[in-house]
């Protein structure tokens, strides 16, 4: 007996996660599990939570770093059509969890509907993006976010609203549940205005920022209380400091980017340095903002 015994039509063994994240770096998956509808979903969450194993939710794989072990349970990806689909209902736009986040910003874009320009430039799906309210310079998505719909760990359905959902810095409080869809309450405003934002947003980022194409994930720490990761770790010199076949961008010190022969070894090393270095020189202790899986 298996764990996932009729569900073999959406569960594979030993799936390798470097084909599922920007880094393109890490082991594979005990177990890969693609739900096709909230059912589905429900009934391996509580299979989990029977076999006592471990699980984790896997968007578009933005800003996560896999270990070169893998991950040793189950990853649950919510790529199916129950999970990606975006409709407007007036200023309200709701969202699938595995919906991809940037398509939804130019989506809004195109609906003259104003708020998520301001998130110009973040990937990810939609479910990453309010599970760590992502954000940058001009706003974080928490602002916009009207409720959730989750499925609690004993398979439950529910609705979370802004005020329950525990929004702080690039951190919520839903802890085990898991987002299936986001409601959206945005503002009608001028096509040509939100686009010209959007591109200024845009352009900034390109201009700061190691390219979207690379092997990077985001941000590695969060900004401490009153400076800049980028900053402090630019500050000790570390910009362009090589271990292995990773770097700490030289255009953002808060990047680290992988090149080809790269491990998640290497990545972890270089975060740790800088880790180290910005506590020796300053006592500031920087946190981690990827997931370290
Ligand atoms: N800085 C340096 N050296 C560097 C990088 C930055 O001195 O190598 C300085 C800059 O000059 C600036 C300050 O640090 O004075 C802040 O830099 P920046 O404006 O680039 O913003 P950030 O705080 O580093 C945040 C978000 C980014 C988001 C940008 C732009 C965090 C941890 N990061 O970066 O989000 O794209 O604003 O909106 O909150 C992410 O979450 O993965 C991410 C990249």
């Amino acid at each position: 007996m298996s764990w996932c015994d009729g569900l073999e039509a959406i569960c594979r063994a030993d799936v390798p996660l470097r084909d599922y994240t920007w880094y393109r770096l890490g082991g594979p998956a005990r177990w890969f599990v693609e739900p096709r509808d909230e059912h589905e979903l429900a009934e391996v969450l509580a299979r989990c939570q029977q076999s006592e194993l471990a699980w984790r939710v896997l968007g578009h794989g933005a800003n996560v770093l896999v270990p070169d072990a893998g991950f040793d349970g189950v990853v649950i990806h919510l790529a199916g059509a129950a999970f990606t689909g975006v409709r407007r209902e007036g200023n309200v736009v709701l969202a699938g969890a595995g919906a991809d986040f940037p398509k939804l910003v130019k989506r809004c874009l195109a609906w003259k509907l104003g708020g998520l320009e301001g998130l110009a430039g973040i990937p990810g799906t939609v479910g990453g993006v309010i599970r760590m309210n992502a954000g940058g310079r001009y706003g974080e998505v928490a602002s916009w976010v009207r409720e959730v719909r989750v499925i609690d760990r004993r398979g439950q359905i529910a609705t979370r609203r802004a005020g329950e959902i525990g929004f702080t810095y690039r951190h919520t409080a839903l802890g085990d549940d898991i987002v299936v869809r986001a409601t959206f309450l945005l503002e009608p405003g001028d096509g040509d205005t939100l686009r010209q934002r959007f591109q200024a947003i845009w352009r900034e980022k390109q201009s700061s920022q190691p390219a979207l194409t690379g092997r990077t994930a985001g941000c590695i720490f969060k900004n401490p209380a009153g400076d800049f990761a980028g900053r402090l770790i630019d500050a000790v010199g570390l910009k362009g400091t090589r271990h292995g076949e990773a770097e700490i961008s030289t255009r953002h010190a808060n990047f680290i980017v992988a090149y080809p022969g790269a491990t998640a070894r290497d990545v972890v090393d270089l975060a740790q340095l800088a880790k180290d270095r910005v506590r020796d020189a300053s006592g500031i202790e920087l946190e981690l903002e990827i997931e370290v899986w």
